[in-house]
This record gives structure tokens, sequence and C-alpha cells, in this order.
């Protein structure tokens, strides 16, 4: 049995605005096993970055407030983790990549001074690199291996005559360039897991292919777990072995991708694969599901989804259906699945 990273229990999560309280998170039930690589898809609004950002705890609270349930990482609650115990959850197990690759870089400060300084506040990582060393003696020392091991991440994630660019500052690289930059600052500390939160949808699509290739070998490369956050269907399915699909801020599908593309359960999980294969689909909408995702602030009562299926039934406004198994390794959120 591989091992759990990460067991995401009946999270609740509510954002305090001006307009009143939303409730965003309503019972997110997630796993993610070592190995896998996971496809958190979803209309946009639906809670797919907030829930992946609960691993690492990078919600801000305010506005965020937890209500309920828990996160686990390796077996611990992060939700009860102090500041310092948070840093170094941060700094050492979970990477992370934005979607919008300028927001993860500082424009006033070259591409080494910031890949040195993340790696140096790694300090212990340094230990592990191929040198070997337990500890370095001084401070010039130590900067100078972190320029050694920051050329040899750009290296790794495919930017040429890495010793000569890495002394440029961000605006002199392309979207794609810079994405492989943050990738390799992600990597820098040989996370357990990487949450890449649309980490394609800014670049165009010859780079998006790139991209998502440096991570697939990446996973086989250092035994990285990912957390892939997409609107693009068929970018699981090339790329992901499980999926999770939300919608209104619950999990209402997961399990294999290749099981839940032929065999989809939910209405919701069915009209989502319609809408690739009739249209290219634009964000947030959905050609196979008609209307549109119901306000967070007065969500309808039971299943978030029934006032748009077509299969509802009385009994679906009733309560909010429990995530099940609907058959070994496949769970689904939904009425005509239970007995
Ligand atoms: N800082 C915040 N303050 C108030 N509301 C927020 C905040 N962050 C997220 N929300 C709300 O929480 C809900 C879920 O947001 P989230 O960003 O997780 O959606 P998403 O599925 O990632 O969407 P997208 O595909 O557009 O990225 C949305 O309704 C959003 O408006
Ligand atoms: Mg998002």
């Amino acid at each position: 049995m591989r091992e759990l990273l990460v067991d995401i229990k009946a999270l609740s999560l509510e954002m305090v605005t001006l307009d009143g309280v939303a409730r965003v998170l309503n019972g997110v039930n997630l796993t993610i096993h070592r190995g896998d690589l996971v496809g958190l898809v979803g209309e946009t609004g639906c809670g797919k970055s907030v829930t992946a950002m609960s691993i690492p705890q990078l919600v801000p609270q305010p506005p965020a407030r937890y209500s309920g349930g828990e996160v686990r990482f390796l077996g611990e609650n992060v939700l009860e983790k102090s500041a310092e115990e948070l840093r170094r959850l941060r700094s050492r197990h979970i990477g992370v990549v934005f979607q919008d690759p300028m927001t993860g870089l500082n424009p006033v400060f070259s591409v080494e001074q910031q890949m040195v300084d993340a790696l140096l506040s790694k300090q212990d990582l340094l230990a592990a690199t191929t040198l070997g060393r337990r500890w370095l003696p001084s401070s010039r020392m130590q900067r100078r291996h972190a320029q050694e091991r920051a050329i040899a991440l750009l290296r790794r994630v495919g930017i040429p005559e890495a010793e000569k660019r890495i002394h440029a500052y961000p605006h002199e690289f392309s979207g794609g360039m810079r994405q492989r930059v943050l990738i390799a600052m992600a990597i820098a500390g040989r996370p357990d897991l990487l949450i890449a939160d649309e980490p394609t949808t800014a670049l165009d699509v010859s780079v998006q292919a790139q991209i998502l290739r440096l991570i697939a070998e990446l996973v086989r490369e250092i035994d990285l777990t990912v957390l892939l956050i997409t609107h693009n269907m068929g970018l699981v399915a090339q790329l992901c072995n499980r999926i999770a699909v939300m919608y209104a801020g619950s999990v209402v599908e997961s399990g294999p991708v290749r099981r839940i593309l032929r065999e989809p359960q939910h209405p919701y999980t069915r009209g989502l694969l319609q809408a690739i294969v009739t249209e290219k689909t634009g964000r947030g909408t959905l050609q196979g599901v008609p209307g549109s995702v119901p306000s967070l602030y007065e969500p309808p009562p039971g299943c978030r989804f029934a006032p748009r299926c077509q299969e509802a039934r009385p009994q679906c406004t009733a309560a909010l259906p429990r995530l099940r198994q609907s058959a070994p390794d496949h769970q689904v959120a939904c009425v005509l699945y239970e007995e």
C-alpha cells in the first residue's frame, strides 16, 4: 500500500466578506498517495485553489475561516500547526507553482539572488545535495554551493546556458522560462508534494506542453507527488493517474483517470466530459452542463448541483450526499449511487 500523503476530511471553509459569509468549502474529501499525479478539475470558483492552498495553509485568514474538518499531511493535522511548523512544512515538504509566473518572482532581484536566497533558507537541504555535506563551514561557501545548486536546478528544468542566464532578471525571461524557474524553485527542497495551480494557463499551447512534460519527468525522476489544478480535462487525461472533480465546494467524484473517463458516474462529471468532446470549453462555461454555478452566499440546500442536474430527484435537496465508494477505488457523491 502506498503512503498516504494528504488526507483532507470533511473540510469546510467560509469567506467572510463585505457581502456576507460565503460557504466556499462544503465538506471536501480528498486523498493523495505518494507518487500520485492528481488532477483537480471543476468550473471556476468551485474551490479548487482554496482546497489545494489549504494543504500548506496558504489561504489568508481572514477573510477565510475554517469551520470544520481536517487537513492531514503525513498524518498530522496542518490546521493545528504553529507558524514555525508551517514554515518548515512549506520549505521542506510542499512546493507550490502558481498560474502567473510573474507573481512568483520579484522583478527587482535577479533570478540568481532569488534562487540563492530561497536555497539558503532551506539550509539543511544543502546537506542533502550531491556534495553530501552535513554542514558547511562559512557563509561564503554556503552561498557558493547554493549558486551551484541553483544552476544545476535551472539546467534540470531546461534553461539553456543556465550559468549565464541565472544572472538575468525575471523580465528578461519569457513566460515559459519564468515558469521553469518557478518549478526549479518549487522542487529545490525536493518536496514530497508539488501543488501546481493552473501552471500553464498563462502560456501558449506549445510551451504548455513542454512545461507539462517537464512536470511528468520530474514525477518519475525525483519521486514527486503532484496535485495539478486545471480547467483542462484533456490535460488531465494525458498526464494524471487520478482525478478529483469539484463542484461548488465539494469533491463530487474521484478515482483513477482511466476509469472516470470511461465510466463517469456523477452527472456533473458526465457533463464536464461531454463539454470537451463537443466544444472547446471556455473558462467557466460548459456546453454539457446548462446553467451556472450557484451563489456560495446562499447555496441551494442538499446537493449543490441539483438545480442544474437533469437527473435530480426530491431527495437531492434534502441532504448533501456523502462521498461514498461506488466501486473499488472510485468515489462518488450522488443519490443515484446510494443503495
Ligand atoms: N481572498 C478571498 N476573499 C473572498 N473570497 C474568496 C477569496 N479567495 C477565494 N474566494 C472565493 O472562494 C471561492 C472559491 O475560490 P477558488 O479560488 O478556490 O476557486 P477555483 O476553483 O480555484 O476557481 P478558478 O478556476 O477560477 O481558479 C470563490 O467563490 C472565490 O470568489
Ligand atoms: Mg483557482
